[in-house]
């Protein structure tokens, strides 16, 4: 078994921050969401994975991840020249997968779980594609799954009108080979896309085994900002250990689980978990509110942050309240004039605001 992670594409949900870096590389408490893909992988002993980039982000995308080693396992980068589609990208890494049975992760698709029962449930019934499903409130906005008492997917509608149900396609999937003789088979869909469900749906068509697994942990598609701000707290929620590297001040208050990197410093200030901060960072007679990442060497000076994301280098001064925000990095917002109202900001990187 091989993977693949999909690490290309645009990223216009997530602009102004895709506009200098890779979406897949935007962190989730204080990790790029791409290496909890990775991490899922790794976990299920595949050796092999394939690294699908776009050429404007490919170069940011290696240096970030490197060779695997770190992991124990081969990273293999494989440029796909236009963000053709998922089918597309499969095509583009059909030298790397060979006649392998192979995972595919979508490198910006978050779950609250790892991917062993999924896997377990593909070596069992062997079909050709096994997709992951995940119940939904607002199906009409997703790619759909029609199926059957037993599981088997009959039919895959991107968007529907009148969805069939309500479980949506998570972006993950396992194949055997044969998805390569159906990508073969289809067009481009009328966005120029070869289309992932378009393959399947030819898989349908050819009388192979199409099966579905229903996840019963959450799923975020991190790709806009509010969705990425609640994978933030999820994360932190369930998946922070707190650990105090750095220097905290006898002023200073830590209530719940709170994570401060090597060489940040805390001085009058409260830190209310679940909050990471990163490396290099000074706090200084500020609150900090739950659910808060905030990056490596940042400046917070009397303010208050909560329910945010605060990237590497950034600064933040005199800033009464700040909170659901995505900041980018090397963002510096100060106040000069007094006010009580609450801020609610979306700022890329290189981004200097005064409020
Ligand atoms: P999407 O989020 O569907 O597409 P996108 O990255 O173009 O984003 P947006 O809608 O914000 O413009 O892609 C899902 C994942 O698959 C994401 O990690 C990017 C990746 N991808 C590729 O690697 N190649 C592709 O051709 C496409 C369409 C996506």
């Amino acid at each position: 078994m091989k993977a693949i992670i999909l690490s290309g594409g645009k990223g216009t949900r997530l602009r102004p921050l895709t506009y200098s870096g890779a979406k897949q590389l935007v962190p989730v408490a204080n990790k790029p969401i791409l290496f909890y893909c990775i991490e899922n992988i790794v976990q299920v002993g595949i050796k092999e994975i394939g690294m699908i980039i776009a050429p404007e982000t490919g170069q940011e995308i290696r240096d970030a991840v490197g060779d695997g080693s770190r992991w124990g396992v081969t990273i293999d980068y494989i440029v796909q020249d236009v963000p053709g589609g998922l089918a597309h990208a499969i095509r583009t890494a059909r030298g790397f997968l060979s006649d392998s049975p192979f995972v595919m992760y979508l490198g910006d698709n978050l779950i609250g779980t790892g991917i062993e029962r999924f896997l377990d449930e593909f070596n069992r019934s062997k079909p050709e594609a096994l997709i992951l499903l995940k119940e939904v409130e607002n199906p009409k906005q997703f790619g759909v799954a029609d199926v059957s008492g037993n599981g088997k997917v009959l039919r895959l509608i991107e968007k529907p009108e009148v969805p069939p149900s309500n479980l949506a396609l998570v972006g993950i999937y396992i194949f055997s080979p044969k998805i390569h003789d159906a990508i073969d088979l289809i067009k481009p869909s009328g966005r120029g896309e070869l289309e992932i469900t378009d393959a399947i749906q030819e898989l349908i068509n050819m009388r192979c085994n199409v099966e579905s697994f229903v996840l019963d942990m959450w799923w975020l598609d991190t790709g806009k900002k509010d969705d990425l701000l609640t994978a933030n707290a999820i994360v932190l929620d369930e998946w922070l250990k707190g650990n105090i590297s750095g220097t905290v001040d006898t002023a200073s208050k830590i209530l719940g689980r709170v994570s401060v990197g090597r060489n940040s410093v805390i001085r009058g200030s409260t830190i209310r978990g679940p909050v990471v901060i990163g490396e290099n960072t000074v706090i200084e007679n500020s609150f900090i509110g739950p659910h808060t990442s905030i990056g490596d060497n940042v400046r917070i000076i009397k303010s208050s942050v909560e329910h945010s994301v605060i990237m590497n280098e950034s600064e933040l001064r005199d800033i009464e309240r700040l909170e659901e925000s995505l900041v980018g990095r090397r963002v510096r917002i100060v106040e000069n004039r007094k006010t009580h109202k609450a801020l609610r900001l979306m700022l890329g990187d290189d981004s200097a605001v005064e409020v």
